[in-house]
């Protein structure tokens, strides 16, 4: 995720923001840049002309940025002047064009008076970049943020009122999707502009100046005085004033709050753990994921770039993945079949490319990774290229090495996730594999219009649902504190919740060092029910769906085997309740969206278990975030 750091005071700001935004790192980044607003420099002041004196009195904005590491952005600052008192500072996690130089932050205007950071996805900036080139300006990035200064520019040339702040408020009401904004102006010497929708943002207040920062770590060596800034609200930074105006432009009141974090918990946004924060971020990275495919009921994932024909040839979809990114192959496997009509194989990368896999141009091939890093991903794409297949690959990480390495693809937008276990990026997978699914349907006719829109409008309020099971963590932490130390755990799901339960497995092995296997729920008289006595915790995921009944049997068995019970079930469920020894309750929704509500409290399930054992969740032994080793 992106992170902002801005400075307005009394100090020379260099050394502030580089600081800043180190603090930012743990949130993930792939390039970082500063600008500064200085006095432009003539070298040969002695025999300087009268204009060359007024030349030198100009600002300017001396912008400088780097793809990688903050050192190397430090290495690039070494020797250069940059001194001032007001600047901008920038990580950027790329989502739009490669992670380079140029399309790192900050980004200027034609005149190069503006310059702007900004963290969050312009959902319409193609339309507005389009507008903008008619107008004559020109951009030199792939970056969405890019068409930000230039409309600044734009609207302070056209409107004669606006001033920066003005021209920020308008800009608010033109772009669509999400953003932290900061400008800079060259006429505007003595105040930085804010603009933010959906994307964090505050301020901070110090005797030496003030601050905007994505995040209190950036500025909590400065400062321990916040002010918090809502949604489409703009602000104007001076160094000794906050003036927060509201969507309006009306300069409103807001108290200034006191932090008590440290540092290291406000990294962590004052969770424990970066796992935990990932889990409490999924409604967030859901809702991202979405972002410009599914708005307000409409629905548009025409970036799958299918024509007709391809369609209507398209005869099996492939899905490749490792880990928990083949969980979600399994989910997308369930929904394309039911909803598309499209057989859909899905195989382990590392067992993809040794089995001899027949390929043809009439499939689509598709690999699941989050890091875009690992190995047997990558290998087994290269496998399918080579004998013909058009790969698309869904990732978590533009720039990553299977983004370069496939024909299209289709990013999640979960943020960067920190944590070795994946769970944040899982649920955005299952996201896509709706989408994907739901997508194919419609293209081939298969949905009436009115079960399409219920799964759209269901999707659009997933978010708050997902919410609605992390408001009962408390419940879940219950639970696991009552079994955390049993040492066999069963996970049983059937259909959409097969692979729920592979997951629900999965992560607690993975950062609990539990024996814990996942299975069909109807495969356990076929051998794994001899394990369980009552040692064993069976977690069973029973929504209300078409195979409840069954599933319900299945737990029976379990219980008459003095197995106990952790049930998954849907809200007003009373008849899991008698043979569960636990229960936990998920909102109602679609029986093939269950998947994404059954995982959260399996993470935090894991998650618990985990922190009852005194594990060290974030880092797990032997595991690492890419496996990029075969
Ligand atoms: C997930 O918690 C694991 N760390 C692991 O199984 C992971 O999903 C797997 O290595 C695949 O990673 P990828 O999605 O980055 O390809």
């Amino acid at each position: 995720m992106c992170g902002i750091v801005a400075y307005i005071g009394n100090k020379n700001c260099k050394n502030i923001l580089i600081n800043g935004l180190k603090r930012l790192e743990y949130r993930g980044y792939d390039s970082a840049g500063i600008g500064i607003l200085i006095k432009s420099c003539n070298k040969n002041a002695e025999s300087e002309s009268h204009e060359a004196g007024l030349e030198r009195n100009r600002l300017e904005i001396k912008v400088v940025k780097q793809s990688g590491k903050i050192n190397d952005l430090e290495k690039l600052l070494e020797g250069q002047e940059v001194e001032g008192t007001v600047g901008i500072g920038h990580t950027r996690w790329a989502t739009h064009g490669q992670p380079n130089q140029l399309n790192s932050h900050p980004h200027y205007d034609c005149s190069k008076k503006i310059a702007v950071v900004h963290n969050g996805i312009i959902e319409n900036y193609a339309e507005i970049k389009e507008e903008l080139i008619k107008k004559g300006h020109k951009f030199i990035s792939e970056t969405d943020t890019e068409v930000l200064p230039h409309l600044l520019e734009e609207i302070l040339k056209t409107d004669p009122c606006a001033n920066l702040l003005i021209a920020m408020q308008i800009l608010l009401k033109k772009i669509k999707g999400s953003g932290a904004i900061v400008a800079l102006g060259t006429d505007y010497p003595d105040e930085l502009i804010a603009g933010r929708i959906a994307s964090p943002l505050i301020a901070g207040i110090s005797k030496d100046g003030n601050f905007f920062a994505s995040d209190m770590p950036a500025i909590l060596e400065h400062t321990h005085d916040f002010v918090v800034i809502n949604d489409y609200e703009t602000v104007r930074l001076t160094r000794d004033k906050v003036e927060i105006y509201n969507p309006e432009g009306i300069l409103i009141q807001r108290d200034v709050f006191k932090a008590t974090w440290t540092l290291e918990s406000a990294e962590k946004a004052g969770y424990e753990d970066f796992m935990l924060k990932e889990i409490f971020e999924q409604p967030y990275g859901i809702r991202e994921t979405m972002r410009g495919r599914i708005t307000n009921g409409i629905f548009n994932f025409d970036e799958l770039e299918l024509d007709d024909d391809k369609i209507k040839n398209l005869k099996k979809i492939q899905i490749i993945a490792c880990g928990t990114s083949y969980h979600s192959a399994l989910t997308g496997k369930l929904v394309i079949e039911k909803w598309a009509k499209i057989p859909v194989e899905v195989d382990i990368g590392s067992e993809y490319r040794y089995r001899s896999p027949l390929v043809d141009e009439n499939s689509l091939f598709i690999a699941i990774t989050q890091s875009g890093e690992t190995i047997d991903t990558l290998a087994a794409v290269k496998e399918a290229r080579k004998k013909g297949a058009k790969v698309m690959a869904i990732t978590n990480v533009v720039g990553s090495t299977i983004s370069r390495e496939s024909d299209s693809v289709i990013y999640t937008h979960a943020g960067p996730e920190i944590g070795v276990c994946a769970t944040k990026t899982f649920t955005a997978q299952i996201i896509v594999m709706y989408l994907i699914g739901l997508y194919l349907a419609k293209r081939k006719n298969l949905l009436s219009e009115d079960a399409l829109n219920g799964f759209i409008n269901e999707l659009e309020i997933m978010p708050a649902k997902v919410q609605q099971v992390l408001n009962n963590a408390g419940k879940i932490k219950k639970i696991a504190d009552n079994t955390y130390r049993h040492t066999c755990f069963l996970f049983l799901g059937r259909i959409y919740g097969f692979p729920m339960a592979l997951e629900g497995a999965l992560k607690l092995k993975e950062i609990s060092y539990i024996h814990a296997e996942g299975y069909a729920a109807g495969e356990m008289k076929h051998g794994p029910i001899a394990l369980t006595d009552t040692k064993t915790i069976v977690v069973g995921v029973i929504p209300e769906d078409f195979v409840y009944d069954k599933m319900l049997s299945n737990l029976q068995e379990v219980k008459a085997r003095n197995a106990k019970i952790f049930a998954l079930v849907t809200e007003g469920d009373a008849n899991t309740s008698k043979y569960a020894d636990y229960t936990f309750e998920m909102p109602k929704t679609f029986e093939e969206l269950y998947g994404i509500l059954e995982v959260v409290p399996l993470q935090l399930y894991a998650y618990y278990i985990a922190k009852n054992l005194g594990r060290n969740v974030d880092q797990p032994r032997n595991l690492a975030k890419s496996v990029t080793v075969e």
